[in-house]
Parts: C-alpha cells; sequence; structure tokens
C-alpha cells in the first residue's frame, strides 16, 4: 500500500503535487535541495490552500491537517521509507539523472515505485541509470495539479506491469485522477498536441500578424478553451515550454515543434510568466 509519498523538487508542480497528496490523506515528505526552496514551496503550498478555505472548499481544520502531513528535508537520505517518489526537479536531463541514480541508492524496498514527471525526458533514459529499471515509469501531472483531472502515465519498454498497475491504481484510487497511458516518447500523448499548437500561436504573435490578447480572446470565445494559448504559456512557463519544444524537435526533427525565437528570447530574459510575473502578459 502507497502510504508515504516522496516528492523531490518543490517548484510550481512539486508543490501542487505535495499538496494533493496530502489532501489525500497520505504523509508527504518533500525534497528540496535549498532552504529558499522549501521556503517559496511552503508558500505556494499555503496559499494554494488559503485559497480552498476562502472559497469555503476546505475547512481551517482540515487545512491545518493537510499541512502536519507535509514535511521538507534537504536529504533524499530520508527517504528510505518511502513507496512512492514522484521526482518534479527542473527539466534538465543531467538533473533528473542524477536524482534517479540517488533514488535508486536510497529507496531500497524493491516494491517501492520511482516516478517523474518529465513532460519531455524519455523514462528509458531515466530508468537506465538505476539498477532496477522495471520499478521506473512517468507520472506526467498537469498544472494546476490540484485541479486538473489527467495524469498520463508512461512505461517504458521494461518497466513491469505490476508497477504500472499499482501506479494507475495509487492515482485514480488515492487521488481520484483519471489516466491516460502513453508510450515512451517525447511529448507522450498530449504535450505532442498541445506544444505545436502553442507554438503556433507564438509565431502568430512573433509575425505581427496579431497580438497575444486578440489571438488567446479568439481561443476562449470561439473555441471554448479555458485560457488562450498565450496566457498558457505563462501559466506553464516559457522555459518550460522551450525544454518541451526542443525535446520534441530532437526527437521528431519537424519544423512545427522548433522552438520560435521570441519564445526562446522570452525565456532567457527571464520573462518566463506567471511565476516570474511577467511573460505575455504581466503579473502584478
Ligand atoms: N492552485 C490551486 N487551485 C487553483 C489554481 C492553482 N494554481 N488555479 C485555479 N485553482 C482552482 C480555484 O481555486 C478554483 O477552485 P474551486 O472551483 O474549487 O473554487 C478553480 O481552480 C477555478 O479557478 P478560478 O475560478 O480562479 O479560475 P478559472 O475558472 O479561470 O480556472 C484554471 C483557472 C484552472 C487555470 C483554468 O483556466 C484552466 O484549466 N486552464 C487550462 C490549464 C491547462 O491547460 N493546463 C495544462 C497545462 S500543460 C501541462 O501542465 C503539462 C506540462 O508538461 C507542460
Amino acid at each position: 500500500m502507497i502510504d508515504k509519498v516522496g516528492i523531490v523538487g518543490c517548484g510550481v508542480m512539486g508543490a501542487g503535487l505535495a499538496e494533493s497528496c496530502a489532501r489525500a490523506g497520505l504523509e508527504v515528505k518533500v525534497a528540496v535541495s535549498r532552504p529558499a526552496s522549501a521556503d517559496a514551496g511552503s508558500k505556494r503550498i499555503h496559499r494554494s490552500l488559503e485559497r480552498a478555505v476562502s472559497r469555503g472548499k476546505l475547512s481551517e481544520t482540515d487545512r491545518d491537517a493537510v499541512l502536519g502531513r507535509i514535511s521538507f528535508t534537504a536529504d533524499l537520505l530520508e527517504f528510505q521509507d518511502r513507496r512512492l517518489v514522484i521526482e518534479t526537479v527542473p527539466e534538465d536531463e543531467a538533473t533528473k539523472l542524477d536524482v534517479f541514480a540517488q533514488l535508486d541508492k536510497v529507496v531500497q524496498d524493491p516494491g517501492a515505485i520511482l516516478a517523474s514527471n518529465t513532460s519531455s525526458i524519455p523514462i528509458a533514459r531515466l530508468a537506465a541509470v538505476t539498477q532496477a529499471p522495471e520499478r521506473v515509469i512517468g507520472l506526467h501531472f498537469f498544472n494546476p495539479v490540484q485541479v486538473l483531472a489527467l495524469v498520463e502515465v508512461i512505461s517504458s519498454l521494461v518497466t513491469a506491469e505490476s508497477v504500472r498497475e499499482r501506479a494507475v491504481e495509487f492515482v485514480t484510487g488515492v487521488l481520484g485522477k483519471q489516466v491516460v497511458s502513453s508510450p515512451d516518447r517525447a511529448g507522450f500523448v498530449v504535450n505532442g498536441l498541445l506544444v505545436p499548437y502553442l507554438l503556433g500561436a507564438v509565431r502568430v504573435v512573433e509575425s505581427g500578424f496579431s497580438t497575444a490578447s486578440e489571438v488567446d480572446r479568439g481561443m476562449t470565445l470561439g473555441c471554448a478553451h479555458p485560457m488562450g494559448p498565450l496566457a498558457l504559456i505563462d501559466l506553464i512557463g516559457a522555459d518550460v515550454v522551450v525544454h518541451v519544444a526542443r525535446a520534441l524537435y530532437a526527437e521528431y526533427g519537424e519544423p512545427l515543434y522548433a522552438p520560435p525565437p521570441l519564445l526562446v528570447r522570452m525565456a532567457e530574459s527571464g520573462l518566463l510568466g506567471k511565476k516570474s510575473g511577467h511573460g505575455f502578459y504581466s503579473y502584478a
């Protein structure tokens, strides 16, 4: 039974995941590399829970209980007793490989599952740095994790079927989310379709054909999307979209996946969207 979960990283996705797991009654330990990351992650979780309290979705007592189930550590050694660890560090392959190599040594229960929330790196590549690649799987959550129902479950060619079954049971039975299975290829199912659409919207703005707000108005009013593509890039982060686009381009070599120069410049300039305060729009 998966009752103790470890989350590596506490950015937007890690914090959302920690909150979701704790709200499902699990004991959650979050590993961060620096004290400042624990502060920022903890603030994210507090803000999100306050929002739920202020909307009458969560009592103050339940908020305190949720917070009581989440702890932070700077030491991955504390993950020895975890039955499931989900890695959510930035989308940098060397960093993720390093995390998996460490988890492989620390998490000794052969029945424990090592999962990655990567949106672009093949699961097989992460599994290859471990001694037990059959217990490595992709669990790809969507932002905001607390709200969106989908988790893509990605088995590599060597992931054990029993690991996939337990991961699906965790996602559906414990977290109450829904699963789409995907083969182990860049972008999986959703980003393979979503990212070319987002990049297309950037090209429309970059070429001067239309403005960000007009494109977004068009897609929200005309297609009933909850938000337009440029606002969505701001939510996901320009840096993340560039990373995923590069991974898709490297895998398929198709121009539609190549990140447009404007988006690359925004990522390089720190205009990342909501998380940095500025992107296609400003967030005071
Ligand atoms: N954290 C926690 N809860 C949040 C939240 C957040 N960041 N943002 C919104 N919510 C909650 C609100 O509390 C509210 O909950 P309630 O109904 O229980 O009170 C509910 O979501 C609706 O929020 P709002 O009324 O404030 O705003 P909207 O109705 O405009 O919804 C949105 C905001 C949920 C972000 C919606 O616009 C949306 O779903 N947008 C699309 C997001 C999307 O496509 N995400 C996928 C990105 S791709 C990805 O993540 C993959 C990666 O690999 C790139």
